[in-house]
């Protein structure tokens, strides 16, 4: 920052060019023509743009009243995100299927750390987080490795596990997510450990209400919409909790409009935490089989949550997350132009419509065929159709990772 000159302990004058999201202003130092100014606090991108307009050359920030990048991802909803690109390590097939036979792995022990836990709430206990914590940055080790395998193991799921399921897919994908996002490894893991935690909550509501096919009634909706409260008290009474694990619990059911709860927080009271958690968790609850329903195709859910792109949730970061999940999510299944089905198991970020896919099954023929991978990025002859339902062909794609 080479404009950046020492005034005093706690001051610094910034060129406007230099600023960013979090830094307090308390006055303009140089500046073009006659402009109204307020202190405050830089909350986002479109302030950072307004002084621009506004004639503002430099302005003199207040240090001690300045947040750290942190507290910045909790209290700003528009980060200063950086470019997507992503560097990941060339792996050769062998180190692939390695790390998938790992990943699997720890995802089952996930799965049975994550019931105990739920267990010992619902047994009124006193849970430890310390070997949640623990499993996390494992996984979060995991993701950075290989990613993909941690989104197809997200996508492969048991109905009669809902919510263990739905809160370990969630902490996955919202690692993922963060990943993509160039979040710090810390804030990462306490994503996976805020997905993990978020709906704990739900043990207090009654099955009849959690487990209920087809719509509740009002006051049975009103008693779910209770599950949030339920979780933060949890967490309050947890030790080690970070603020970041809190906001996930807290705010994922909010909505940009206001219409959310239990708060009915509205646009920039919505920190970026707050905004990738409801977009993650509807997410994962509209591609969730529950006994009562199919789950949706991701390509659907990725619609629905276009529909509600700039009302309901950020438009921008639904964007992102699609764009990080791939188009075809790895674990789902696509058809080809030439009638074969194909199971998605590497995306491919720069051309997120030709992923890797494994070959599988003949559609026109009605039969498995000879498993083969291939790379649809170099395979001109084959290219994806539509994305399927595995059930529509009786298939578990399970068998085929
Ligand atoms: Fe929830």
């Amino acid at each position: 920052m080479s404009v950046l000159q020492l005034s005093t302990e706690n001051y610094q004058n910034v060129a406007i060019r230099d600023i960013k999201l979090g830094m307090f202003v308390v006055a303009v130092t140089k500046q073009k023509g006659d402009i109204h100014f307020k202190p405050g606090m830089v909350s986002s991108e479109a302030t950072c743009r307004s002084l621009q307009s506004m004639g503002v050359l430099e302005v003199k920030i207040d240090l001690s009243r300045s947040k750290h990048q942190q507290e910045t991802l909790l209290e700003n909803p528009e980060s200063n995100l950086a470019p997507e690109e992503q560097e990941q390590e060339i792996l050769t097939t062998t180190e692939k299927t390695e790390l998938r036979k790992r990943a699997q792995k720890l995802y089952a022990e996930a799965k049975v750390l994550q019931t105990k836990l739920l267990n010992a709430l619902k047994n009124g206990e006193v849970v430890d987080i310390a070997p949640i914590e623990a499993m996390a940055d494992e996984m979060v080790d995991s993701i950075f490795k290989n990613p993909d395998a941690m989104v197809f193991l997200s996508r492969i799921r048991e109905k009669d596990t809902y919510l263990m399921e739905h809160s370990l897919n969630v902490g996955m994908l919202l690692a993922n997510f963060g990943r993509f996002l160039k979040l710090s490894r810390q804030t990462i893991k306490e994503l996976l450990v805020g997905g993990l935690l978020h709906d704990t909550g739900k043990i207090m509501v009654p099955d009849e209400i959690l487990h209920k096919p087809g719509r509740l009634t009002v006051d049975e909706f009103a008693i779910m919409k209770k599950h949030v409260e339920f979780s933060v008290q949890f967490l309050d009474k947890s030790e080690g909790i970070s603020k970041i694990v809190r906001t996930v619990a807290a705010n994922h059911h909010e909505r940009l409009d206001g219409l959310g709860y239990p708060r009915g927080l509205k646009g920039l009271e919505l920190c970026l935490i707050s905004r990738i958690s409801t977009i993650v968790d509807v997410f994962d609850a509209l591609t969730a089989d529950r006994c009562y329903k199919k789950g949706m195709q991701a390509t659907q859910a990725f619609r629905i949550l276009l529909q509600g792109g700039g009302t309901q949730f950020d438009e921008t970061l639904v964007k992102k997350f699609i764009k990080c999940m791939g188009i075809h999510p790895t674990g789902s299944l696509v058809k080809l132009k030439t009638g074969k089905l194909a199971l998605v198991v590497e995306s491919n970020d720069s051309a997120p419509l030709q992923p890797v896919v494994k070959i599988i099954y003949s559609t026109t023929g009605k039969h498995y065929l000879d498993v083969k991978v291939i790379d649809l990025a170099k395979t001109p002859t084959e290219e994806i159709e539509s994305a399927v339902d595995p059930k529509e062909y009786g298939i578990d794609i399970q068998k085929f990772y």
